[in-house]
């Protein structure tokens, strides 16, 4: 029985694949990429150009230079915005971001350097017109979270994109932390694409990606060596080295390119949904609270008039070795808009490890507790 729920903070367990593949790198080939002639130092820097090619075609980039490993998606969500903003300039974004979004924003406001607006939406979901009324002069970046990493809510993030790109000189930063694995997103109208290899692309942690449009230039938010016109005094103005310094997390990149390989065999997205319709029918047996969007992935956000969401976690983690994650799960806008702030949720969460029967012990687990909270209550 898989009793491990937290998926949308980290996918576990891993695929055989990912776990080979960062043993072949770390007993084969672990040289450092970019940094030596040798045969060995040759073969690390071949899987990580494969790994950027691989990903480049995930989010349709055809230039290799534009995907930037990265250390998760937080450092990608840096490096894109910091690398982007001047002083003066304006930023919208969701209440659907992570804090890898939001602080680095307003972080940013505070000392005085843009100006930042939650656009809120208008309806359940967004629609491209809730962004168009609070687009200005000044406004050059957008930031749209794919999937809430709270409801697992979809964003229509595409739409959004092109009529931003219709409408203004702003660029469109996307966060697929939540949905690369379940969801295709290509850049196109969107121009950059931050996200993370350990969840639903099963690579390990310690791996990221961002990917850039073409000719989006970035100013580096971390410099040093490249292994590359070390003679020069400045960071090399030329992609990737630009804004990749320091050797990066080769063992990383190999389980990511594996898990990205393995990943686009399966059909994700249907077996997500199959359990959510499972999920659907059995917690409706209960009085916990599901805050369900109209379109959404298995990350499920739930709370019960009788017992906080961390009493709940503590409930299934002892008694039931179930994993799951209570309060504002790094999201406390998105919280504030559905009313669960600041106590937040039980979430649980998904993968291509559960079965129907993994999703049907979680729903009875919660229906034996439900029952035991209305007799106690
Ligand atoms: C939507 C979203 N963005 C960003 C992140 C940050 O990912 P990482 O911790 O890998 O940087 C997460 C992680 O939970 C997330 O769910």
């Amino acid at each position: 029985m898989n009793t491990y729920f937290d998926n949308a903070a980290t996918t576990f367990p891993k695929p055989p694949e990912v776990i080979e593949k960062v043993q072949e790198c770390l007993t084969r080939y672990a040289a450092n990429p970019g940094r030596g002639g040798h045969r060995l130092a040759r073969e690390a820097e071949s899987l990580v150009e494969t790994a950027r090619t691989e990903i480049g075609r995930l989010f349709g980039c055809s230039r290799q230079e534009n995907v930037i490993f990265t250390l998760n998606a937080t450092d990608a969500i840096n490096m894109a915005i910091r690398g982007w903003v001047k002083p003066g300039d304006r930023v919208l974004a969701t209440v659907y971001e992570h804090n890898a979004v939001l602080r680095v924003l307003f972080e940013l406001e505070k000392k005085g350097i843009i100006d930042v607006k939650i656009v809120c939406p208008q309806g359940k979901n967004y629609t491209p017109e809730d962004f168009l009324a609070d687009l200005d002069e000044r406004t050059t970046l957008v930031c749209l979270n794919h999937v809430s990493n709270v409801t697992g809510m979809i964003l229509p993030v595409e739409a959004i994109s092109q009529a931003i790109k219709q409408n203004s000189r702003a660029l469109v930063l996307v966060d697929v932390s939540q949905s690369a694995g379940l969801l295709h997103t290509k850049l196109g109208t969107i121009d950059m694409i931050a996200g993370t290899g350990h969840k639903h692309l099963y690579g390990p942690m310690g791996v990221g990606f961002l990917v850039l449009g073409e000719g989006i230039e970035l100013e580096p938010w971390r410099v040093g060596g490249t292994g590359y016109l070390s003679e020069e005094p400045l960071q090399p103005r030329e992609m990737p080295f630009r804004l990749e310094a320091g050797t990066p997390n080769l063992p990383g990149i190999a389980g990511l390119l594996a898990g990205i390989r393995w990943v686009s065999h399966q059909d994700s997205f249907s077996h997500d949904q199959r359990l959510v319709e499972i999920f659907a029918r059995e917690i409706e047996k209960t009085d916990f609270t599901w805050y369900r969007p109209e379109q959404g992935v298995g990350v499920i956000s739930l709370t019960h008039p009788l017992a906080s969401p961390q009493d709940l976690a503590t409930i299934l983690d002892s008694e039931y070795d179930i994993a799951s994650r209570a309060g504002l799960q790094c999201a406390p806008l998105a919280h504030k808009k559905l009313g669960t702030f600041p106590g937040g949720t039980l979430r649980v969460s998904f993968s291509l490890f559960h079965t129907e029967e993994d999703v049907l012990h979680l729903t009875e687990t919660l229906r034996a507790i439900d029952t035991i909270l209305r007799k106690e209550g």
